[in-house]
Parts: structure tokens; C-alpha cells; sequence
């Protein structure tokens, strides 16, 4: 036999064969698409440090839910940004809340689309911080009632998916006892499981307001260092009554979604947070890269690291780049 016996280019010599043989395919039906509301009407406020984001009112991401589901993305999960924010971050549980109010206006145009409600404190309280401050730190079981006020809040306002993205400890099992005594039994909880303290949320702090004002998140969330933490993480949260979990941030943590992906056989997401979507713009703003053709390798390297659905901004430009 001539050398050399094996030659993998035979598969790579034209697009079609490459198809064929193609391991990991990405649809717009892998994508959860996140939408900032806020108050007010005809509000189109632009997220500086992410190009084609916005603070959107109501009707506005009525719209753009819209256009998600017209390009075959199946959910958004909604993050709201009250006007007024406390100590306690009551606003999140307000029957007229905002997130309320989005998830009420999205599920009455477009009631197949599946709406998640991020549920946390962050975005709520005055601090910044996602509990209650008891003596400087986040108290943590004070905090779990809170939390669970906003989940019922939000299943009664007719979100589909409640997706706590806290870190407080116990907080699923709170969630989910709160959600059952309530009736709403049949809403899952996506539970943002491993969720690093990581510098990639940055952009998203500018478009949720919801900077810490002292400290920073180190004391609840997962220091970036740890792996065999997260399956702990993952564990607790599925014994706790979790149906999917998630891993936060994505694309430095493409081996702790692997990991995951091998240890437990349920619906796993991603989150491609708002710093990873920061740096390909800047790069592709300034002609360093190629934005569609790099966009589509960043998802799909979270899809073949084990990922079943991604968390991301890019949603409707992947979207409708897949559609042709
Ligand atoms: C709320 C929350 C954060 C993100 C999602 N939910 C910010 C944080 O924990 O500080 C980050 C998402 C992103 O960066 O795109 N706790």
C-alpha cells in the first residue's frame, strides 16, 4: 500500500461529502434568545458594549419576540429592569412588575413561543447584589423566599420555563415547592447550575443595571478555577427538582459543559454571555474577524462541546443565517 494508508482529506473535498459527514449540526430550534425590557413605550435604548442589543419597552420586545419566532427560535428568557429598585428587590415580584408585564404582552401575540423568566434579585435591588444583605454579605436562606415570590410571580404572569440564575444555595428546591404549592406543578425549572463569577458579564451589567454597588459575586458564584465543583452544582440542583440545567459562561467553560454532558443525561443549555458576544463585534467592528463566519463556529463549538441549547445574542443573526 502507498503511503499514506490513511487520508482524512478524502471526506473534506467538497461541501457536500463535508455535510454527509458532519458531526454536529446547529438550527435555529437550539437557541434561547434574551431580551432586556424596561418601562415606558417606544423605548429603544442601545447597549454601548453590545452592538445590536437593546433596553426594549414592552411592545418593542413584543416585536422582536416576534421576529424570533418567525425565524424558527423556539424561546426568549426575559430579564426585566424596574424603575424603582429596594433593599429587598420587591419589584421582581410585583403583580404589575415589568417582567411581569413582558411575559403577559409576549405570551398574548405569540403564545406558542416558550418564555423563560430569569429569576434573580440582581436587577431589582438597589445593591446590586442577587439576596437580601444581612451584616454585608448576602444572606442566603433570607433570600430563598424572595426568590421564590418571583418564580410564582412570574408562572402567574404565564411565563413557560422559571430559570434561577442566583446561586443561592437550596434555592431550586425553595422554587420548586413554591411553584407545586402554587399549581403550577408543570412549569420546569432551568436551573443556572454552574455559574461562574466571571469578567464576561460585564456588558451585561451595563444593559441590566445591575452592577454590584460594594464587592462583588465571588461569594456565591463558582470560582472559575473548579470543574468537579460544577458536578456537585448540577448534582444538587437535579436532586433538588431541577428538569434542565445550564453552564454559564460558555465558551471558557467549553470542558465543564462536556463534563456535564458525560455525567448526567438531562437537557443541558448554554450560556454565551454577554462578554463573549462583546468580543467577536468589537473584533469583527474592527475587521479583525469575519462576524457571521466566526459567529457560527462559537455555537457550534458549544453544541459539540455537549450543549443542547444555547442562551445567546446572537440568536436571530445565526437564525437567519441558517434559513438561508
Ligand atoms: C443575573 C444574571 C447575570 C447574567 C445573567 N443573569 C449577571 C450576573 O450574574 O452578574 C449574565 C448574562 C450575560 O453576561 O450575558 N444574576
Amino acid at each position: 500500500m502507498s503511503f499514506p494508508t490513511h487520508r482524512p482529506r478524502r471526506l473534506r473535498r467538497n461541501e457536500t461529502l463535508r455535510r454527509m459527514v458532519r458531526e454536529t449540526v446547529l438550527q435555529p430550534s437550539d437557541f434561547i434568545y434574551p431580551l432586556f425590557v424596561v418601562e415606558g413605550r417606544g423605548v429603544k435604548k442601545p447597549v454601548s458594549a453590545m452592538p445590536g442589543v437593546f433596553n426594549l419597552s414592552v411592545e418593542l420586545a413584543v416585536e422582536e419576540a416576534r421576529q424570533a419566532w418567525a425565524l424558527g427560535v423556539p424561546s426568549v428568557i426575559l430579564f426585566g429592569i424596574p424603575d424603582h429598585k429596594d433593599a429587598t428587590g420587591s419589584a421582581a415580584w410585583a403583580k404589575d412588575g415589568i417582567v411581569q408585564k413582558a411575559i403577559r404582552a409576549i405570551k398574548d401575540a405569540i403564545p406558542e413561543l416558550q418564555v423563560m423568566a430569569d429569576v434573580c434579585l440582581c436587577e431589582y435591588t438597589d445593591h446590586g447584589h442577587c439576596g437580601v444583605i444581612v451584616d454585608g454579605e448576602v444572606h442566603n436562606d433570607q433570600t430563598l423566599p424572595l426568590l421564590t415570590q418571583m418564580a410564582v410571580s412570574c408562572a402567574q404572569a404565564g411565563a413557560d420555563v422559571i430559570a434561577p440564575s442566583d446561586m443561592m444555595d437550596g434555592r431550586i428546591g425553595a422554587i420548586r415547592k413554591g411553584l407545586d404549592e402554587s399549581g403550577f406543578s408543570s412549569v420546569p425549572i432551568l436551573s443556572y447550575a454552574a455559574k461562574y463569577a466571571s469578567g464576561f458579564y460585564g456588558p451585561f451589567r451595563e444593559a441590566a443595571q445591575s452592577a454590584p454597588r460594594f464587592g462583588d459575586r465571588r461569594g456565591y458564584q463558582m470560582d472559575p478555577a473548579n470543574v468537579r465543583e460544577a458536578l456537585k452544582e448540577v448534582q444538587l440542583d437535579l436532586d433538588e427538582g431541577a428538569d434542565m440545567v445550564m453552564v454559564k459562561p460558555a465558551l471558557s467553560y467549553l470542558d465543564v459543559i462536556r463534563a456535564v454532558r458525560e455525567r448526567f443525561d438531562v437537557p443541558l443549555a448554554a450560556y454565551n454571555v454577554s462578554g463573549e458576544y462583546a468580543m467577536v463585534r468589537a473584533a469583527a467592528q474592527h475587521g479583525w474577524i469575519d462576524y457571521e463566519r466566526v459567529m457560527l463556529e462559537v455555537l457550534t463549538s458549544i453544541r459539540r462541546a455537549g450543549a443542547d441549547l444555547i442562551l445567546t445574542y446572537h440568536a436571530l443573526d445565526a437564525a437567519r443565517l441558517l434559513n438561508g
